[in-house]
């Protein structure tokens, strides 16, 4: 059996007070493992970004607890945590979060002086830039591209951290099928060959077929695909 790198027990987020409360998830349950593509599939504000961004430490639940590679994330110091996310965490967050007054080759160097530990070689990272077709648009600012552009070098940026593990909101949205069928692939290949854990949360099923295991979220509540 390979191993867990993620494991979600029983996590309730709300927001707010009151009759104003929102039960952003309910009693959410999951397990990710190395090699494995875990798609979470659901409707605009079902709970995706919030549970993702609970996975990666970004937000903390209202219950119940999240152990990435065997750490309790809210039992970790803010520095500790920080750490981990930035070694071990690849963010493709919604919003892209491009640097917008660095080109695309500077948001990647950006990484090579804020993480200390290896990244991905400049050969097997020229054959990423290639397979996302982005290699003619390394000398580009972000908005010289398009919606679909700045996804796939979002994307490319979190590869090139070589993470453990990759968390990605909606990383499709805005792609044609084509180019869907290369970041599933991609994605694919990654967990399989390199044995990282990758989670995609999306409401895209055209994604459905690259993904080992599937979870649906519903109104915050979470089950797996059988
Ligand atoms: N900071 C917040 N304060 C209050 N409510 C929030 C907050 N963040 C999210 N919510 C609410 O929680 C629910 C889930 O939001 P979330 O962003 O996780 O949905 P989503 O599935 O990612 O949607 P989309 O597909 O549109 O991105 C929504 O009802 C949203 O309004
Ligand atoms: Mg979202």
């Amino acid at each position: 059996m390979t191993k867990e790198v993620l494991a979600v027990r029983h996590v309730t987020k709300r927001f707010g007070q009151g009759e104003n409360q929102v039960v952003a998830l309910q009693d959410a349950s999951m397990s990710v493992r190395a090699s494995e593509v875990v798609l979470i599939i659901g409707p605009s504000g079902s709970g995706k970004s919030t549970l993702l961004t609970i996975l990666g430490g970004l937000q903390t639940p209202t219950e119940g607890e999240v152990r990435l590679m065997n750490e309790d994330l809210q039992a970790l110091p803010q520095r500790d945590l920080e750490k981990l996310r930035l070694d071990k965490i690849g963010f493709v967050l919604q919003a892209y979060n491009l640097v917008p007054y660095l080109t695309v080759a500077d948001q990647f160097k950006l990484v090579d002086q804020v993480k200390k530990t290896p990244n991905v070689a400049e050969k097997p990272f020229d054959r990423i830039l290639r397979r996302l077709g982005i290699v003619a648009m390394t000398h580009r600012y972000p908005d010289e591209l398009s919606g679909g552009q700045k996804q796939r070098v979002a994307l490319a940026r979190a590869l090139y951290a070589d993470p453990t593990i990759i968390l990605a909101d909606e990383p499709t949205a805005a792609l044609d099928s084509e180019r869907v069928n290369e970041v599933g692939q991609l994605l694919a290949e990654i967990a399989h060959q390199q044995h990282k854990a990758v989670v995609v949360v999306t409401h895209d099923v055209r994604l459905q077929e690259f993904a080992d295991r599937t979870y649906e979220i519903v109104d915050g509540r979470l089950s797996e695909k059988t």
